[in-house]
């Protein structure tokens, strides 16, 4: 647990904090990259590969976008990836979204990919990982944004399918430093994957899981005591289970919320009903995340502003959302700790007097 400041908390307020807020160092722990797909660049990849899309019109894409259940928008999801084709196409879309991160203060960055969804349309892991690759030492040397990869398990295949994609990507293991569990929650529980997460810690892998986005706190319970995991992804469905919130807080066990996400995808009918207030109240390690931005209407910044607004936090919990953002993320000592003293010095001079 990271110490609150000493500051005049009391400035801190309105439209400086949401200011703060936007400027202020952090790190995004749940974000899809394939998620980070604007409508235009999509019609460009589109236009590049000829490939042939529902939509013509960027309108189009957009009014598309009405979701009313993760599965309603994962649909949609596969088929807007289905225009990645190629080394380019990956750094492209990389590069967008670290230039739009940075812009939000972003200066870290564990960023989820599918290899399944490009393996099973013939793109190999080697285009992906060279595009991918290539725009994060790009990010890394002109915006100084540091990226870590971690790729996702897609739950609604097989174990045996997972299995095969853990070995595949063993070529390329100095580029990323965990596993991830995400796609169809209902009806695929982690405890499908135990063989593949035990893989994975094995080979010294961080190991996370989407688990409590819809599906039940039972699958919270299983992503940590059968796969193990260090972070769940979501877990707002925690809530509904005293003995597992407080084991949560117990063992420090980061949630990365997404609010805009769960809002889009109706987990929550609005913002001002997102429990995150709640998990924050009951000690939890709650960060604040942006998941698929370019479907849900914001990015990191847009996430914690109208967040902090909708459940009216104060300064002080929005400080907490940050430091946890370090807290949780996989860093060495040395630099978890020089981040936050990058945060602590933008929270004390925006309350400073004059
Ligand atoms: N949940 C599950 N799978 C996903 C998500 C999500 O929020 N975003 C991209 N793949
Ligand atoms: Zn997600």
């Amino acid at each position: 647990m990271i110490d609150v400041p000493d500051l005049d908390w009391d400035r801190l307020g309105g439209e400086r904090l949401a200011d703060l807020l936007r400027r202020a160092p952090k790190a995004e722990l749940h974000l899809h990259i394939e998620g980070t797909l604007e409508p235009e660049l999509m019609l460009a990849l589109a236009r590049r590969h000829g490939v042939r899309l529902p939509w013509a019109s960027v309108e189009q894409v957009r009014a598309a976008y009405a979701f009313t259940s993760l599965q309603s928008f994962l649909d949609l999801y596969y088929a807007g990836a289905g225009v990645l084709r190629d080394a380019q196409d990956f750094y492209d879309l990389a590069w967008a979204y670290f230039k739009r991160a940075a812009a939000d203060g972003v200066v870290h960055a564990e960023c989820f990919f599918d290899p399944q969804t490009h393996t099973a349309r013939g793109v190999p892991l080697a285009a992906v990982f060279e595009g991918l690759v290539a725009a994060q030492r790009r990010a890394a040397a002109e915006l100084g944004l540091s990226v870590q990869w971690i790729p996702c398990i897609l739950r609604h295949l097989s174990e045996d399918e997972a299995l095969a994609t853990l070995q595949q990507l063993g070529p390329w293991r100095e580029h990323f430093i965990g596993l991830g569990l995400d796609s169809s929650e209902v009806g695929h529980p982690p405890a499908k994957f135990q063989r593949v997460f035990a893989r994975a810690r094995a080979e010294g892998l961080h190991c996370v899981a989407h688990a409590g986005e819809e599906g039940p706190p039972a699958y919270i319970w299983q992503a940590l005591d059968l796969l193990q995991v260090q972070r769940i992804d979501h877990g707002v469905q925690a809530v509904h289970d005293a003995a597992l919130l407080q084991r949560l807080a117990r063992e420090r066990v980061p949630l990365t919320v997404c609010p805009l996400s769960n809002v889009r995808l109706c987990v929550f009918a609005d913002l001002p009903s997102h429990n995150l207030g709640a998990l924050l109240q009951a000690g939890l390690c709650v960060t604040v995340n942006s998941d698929d931005p370019a479907y849900f209407g914001g990015y990191i910044a847009d996430n914690l502003v109208q967040t902090v607004q909708a459940l009216r936090l104060d300064a002080r919990a929005a400080w907490q959302l940050l430091a946890h953002s370090f807290e949780a993320a996989f860093l060495q000592e040395q630099q978890r700790a020089r981040y936050l003293a990058a945060l602590q010095q933008a929270f004390s001079a925006a309350a400073a007097p004059g």
